[in-house]
């Protein structure tokens, strides 16, 4: 099959290749997925360049965890009906070696959902780890209903979700910072309420403006070391921050105290691990989203095989409006 892979980790463009690899067959309980569409996200960047110390931790990785496809094969042990059936796929590159970036992955059926009709592969491989995190970090602490949510880098991939998913879950009111006018843009499609534009204007004064001092009720973190005094400025007390990244700190300096006195609830969502009751939830409520609703999917742009590199490079540049997508057999 054809397939970009890499052996050791580095730059994009030293270390993916592209060509022909074995085909793979689906063991006892598994279902291999003729791939359409392989999603990127910034976690198959950080792996490949070994982020945080990770190690290459299989010889041959095959790179990504999100993309779209139809069942071909099934292994002894799932039905035989999700023959031809049309699924999307999470966790695909995530403790195995072989993701979606190939012809074929073979992955256990669980990890294969059903694609709505109305939902297309394309858009079927923007939705596994961005939606699964933004439903996390909406709903691990119970309904949102009635609620005000923050939510900060409403452009960015988990963002955009965020704000859709918290639509359907009742939010009362949504919140969203952006850096520019083209991000003020996707997060309107995606149907915030209200967009501010961090780098232009006071965050802290425009939320207390547009909740009338009250603050809100519920924050979806992309940027916690650099957020965490405009968190403690904004959240009610009893609120709730859902924090799913901090890259441009790290390691920051927690503010017991401020936290403390809210009685705030500190959650913390790694998308890959969350409980497997979860995953469930998540994965039922992800699929009547996209039945029920009108999704916004924004794609940046689509790549074809032989240039995953490329597709690196753009995700790594900031400058993608929404997913990057590669088209498997073009
Ligand atoms: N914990 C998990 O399970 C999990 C799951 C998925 C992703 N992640 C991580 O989450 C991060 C985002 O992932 P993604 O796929 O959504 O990436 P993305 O599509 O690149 O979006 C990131 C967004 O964050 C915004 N941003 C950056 N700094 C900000 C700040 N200080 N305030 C407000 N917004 C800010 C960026 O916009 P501007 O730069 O224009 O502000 C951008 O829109 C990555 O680090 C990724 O590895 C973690």
């Amino acid at each position: 099959m054809k397939a970009a892979w890499y052996k050791k980790q580095g730059s994009a463009k030293s270390v993916i290749k592209t060509g022909d690899i074995d085909t793979p067959n689906a063991k006892p309980g598994e279902v291999r997925v003729k791939i359409a569409y392989s999603g990127l996200n910034p976690t198959d960047i950080k792996r490949r360049q070994g982020f945080g110390g990770q190690p290459q931790a299989y010889p041959i990785i095959i790179p990504h965890s999100d993309g779209s496809g139809v069942i071909d094969q099934v292994g002894k042990g799932v039905l035989k009906s999700r023959l031809n059936q049309k699924v999307w796929i999470w966790n695909g590159q995530w403790q195995r070696p072989f993701g979606t970036c190939a012809e074929y992955i073979c992955l256990p059926s669980r990890q294969a959902v059903p694609l709505p009709k109305k939902t297309s592969l394309l858009h079927g491989a923007c939705i596994g780890i961005p939606a699964i995190t933004a439903h996390r970090c909406l709903f691990a602490d119970g309904p949102i209903k009635g609620k005000t949510v923050l939510i900060t880098g409403g452009a960015g991939a988990v963002g955009n979700y965020a704000i859709q998913l918290a639509k359907w879950g009742g939010a009362s009111l949504i919140i969203t910072t952006v850096s520019s006018e083209s991000k003020a843009k996707q997060a309107r499609m995606a149907g915030a309420d209200a967009i501010i534009n961090y780098k232009k204007q006071n965050v802290i004064k425009r939320i207390s403006t547009i909740t009338k001092g009250a603050g809100v009720d519920h924050i979806v973190e992309v940027a916690f070391g650099v957020n965490q005094p405009t968190i403690l400025a904004v959240l009610k007390t009893h609120g709730t921050v859902a924090c799913y990244a901090s890259d441009k700190k790290p390691n920051p300096m927690l503010d017991f105290y401020g936290f403390m006195l809210r009685n705030a609830n500190l959650r913390w969502v790694f998308m890959y691990q969350i409980p497997e009751s979860a995953f469930r939830n998540a994965i039922r409520d992800i699929n009547k989203w996209l039945e029920y609703s009108d999704p916004y999917h924004p794609v940046d742009k689509i790549f074809p095989l032989f240039k995953t590199a490329d597709a690196h490079l753009r995700l790594q540049s900031g400058k993608a409006k929404g997913n990057i997508i590669i088209s498997i057999n073009s």
